[in-house]
């Protein structure tokens, strides 16, 4: 089968280490199930990989990809849960499992035609989801929805700011809170990108680093160093800081006197439940909502998709259809 392969790592030119070459189609096992995937999606994780950050060497070769949607050997259509772990572990939250592993972390990923996954990691994938549709939410949506409803707790009315809006996460977490009755406020480098926050639901979008017309009671953060002074100064004494990511660097200054005078909570969050997946999906079928796909690439031009991530071209989600298999 055609696969997309981390073959070697490089912090300045990622896409030197991503071959599509013919890899074996997985083998069953006991406890797994085989899934033709029909649909995945890039995330900054995959770049992430190739540029050695968070995947050791020892663990390449391997098949990238972390989000999923296709049919199960019985023909069923399954949404693939991205995280492989043992919930008990977590006390039932499999993304406090100490081991855990994202899809592409330790096992093949789903920039394949076929990819092997724990059967318990497959969800019925509802007939109101295209595949490309439901291949954007295992990764980005869901973090985006465990940010805001698990660890934010938002309810209607709460002041949320989304920085980043272009992203994947991002307009996720634009969409999302919007639905939810939240006033959003977003930031983007781009006149477009904030344009289009406006339309996905938010009250107002203002370039990276603007004051916001009020105080937050939440901010949205997977951007980092380059806006973090901007939100710890955005919120509400009292206000909280969720952070699942940042693409613009991990260290920026801690403004330590900010956040306990101002009584800041700052939460950290990673991944999400296969519960919180499926509340997510009730969520989107009540409220009708989907996800913002930038565009559909066959698996054979992948690298040109991550060269658009990589240049911040994207807004939304950039969807990846595998070859359908020969018969
Ligand atoms: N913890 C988790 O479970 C989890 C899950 C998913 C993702 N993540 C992390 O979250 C981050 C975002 O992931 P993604 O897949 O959403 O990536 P993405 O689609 O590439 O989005 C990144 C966004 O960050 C903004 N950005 C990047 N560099 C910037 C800079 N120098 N200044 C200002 N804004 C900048 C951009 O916003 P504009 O172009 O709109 O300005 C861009 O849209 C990544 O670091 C990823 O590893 C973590």
């Amino acid at each position: 089968m055609l696969a997309a392969t981390a073959v070697s790592q490089s912090a300045t030119d990622p896409l030197s280490g991503l071959v599509l070459r013919e890899a074996p189609k997985p083998a069953p096992k006991p406890g797994w199930s085989i899934v033709r995937v029909v649909a995945s999606s890039l995330n900054m994780h995959d770049l992430w990989t190739l540029r050695g950050v968070g995947h050791p060497p020892e663990r390449l070769p391997i098949i990238l990809g972390c989000d999923a949607a296709g049919y199960d050997e019985d023909g069923n259509e399954v949404i693939v849960y991205p995280v492989i772990a043992n919930a008990d572990a977590g006390m039932g939250d499999e993304t406090l499992d100490p081991n855990r592993a994202l899809l592409s972390e330790q096992h093949d990923g789903a920039f394949a035609e076929y990819l092997s996954v724990p059967t318990r990691n497959l969800v019925p994938k509802p007939a109101w989801l295209s595949f490309d549709e439901a291949a954007c939410l295992p990764v980005a949506w869901t973090t985006a929805y465990r940010m805001l409803f698990t660890q934010a707790r938002i309810t209607a009315g709460d002041r949320v700011l989304v920085q980043g809006a272009g992203g994947g996460v991002a307009s996720a977490a634009v969409r999302l809170a919007s639905a939810a009755g939240a006033v959003v406020y977003a930031t983007s480098r781009s006149e477009a990108k904030r344009a289009q926050a406006v339309a996905w639901g938010a009250r107002a979008a203002v370039p990276t680093g603007e004051r916001l017309p009020e105080k937050v009671d939440v901010v949205i953060e997977t951007v980092g160093e380059a806006t973090w002074s901007h939100s710890l100064k955005s919120l509400r004494p009292g206000g909280t800081v969720v952070i699942a990511g940042a693409t613009s660097g991990m260290n920026p200054p801690a403004d330590l006197g900010r956040v306990f005078y101002l009584q800041q909570r700052i939460i950290g969050s990673t991944g999400c439940t296969r519960s919180e997946l499926v509340a997510m999906l009730r969520m989107m079928e009540a409220t009708g909502l989907r996800p913002v796909i930038d565009r559909t690439l066959p698996l054979e031009e992948i690298h040109k998709g991550f060269q658009l991530m990589i240049d911040g071209a994207l807004t939304g989600k950039l969807v990846i259809n595998p070859p359908a298999p020969k018969q």
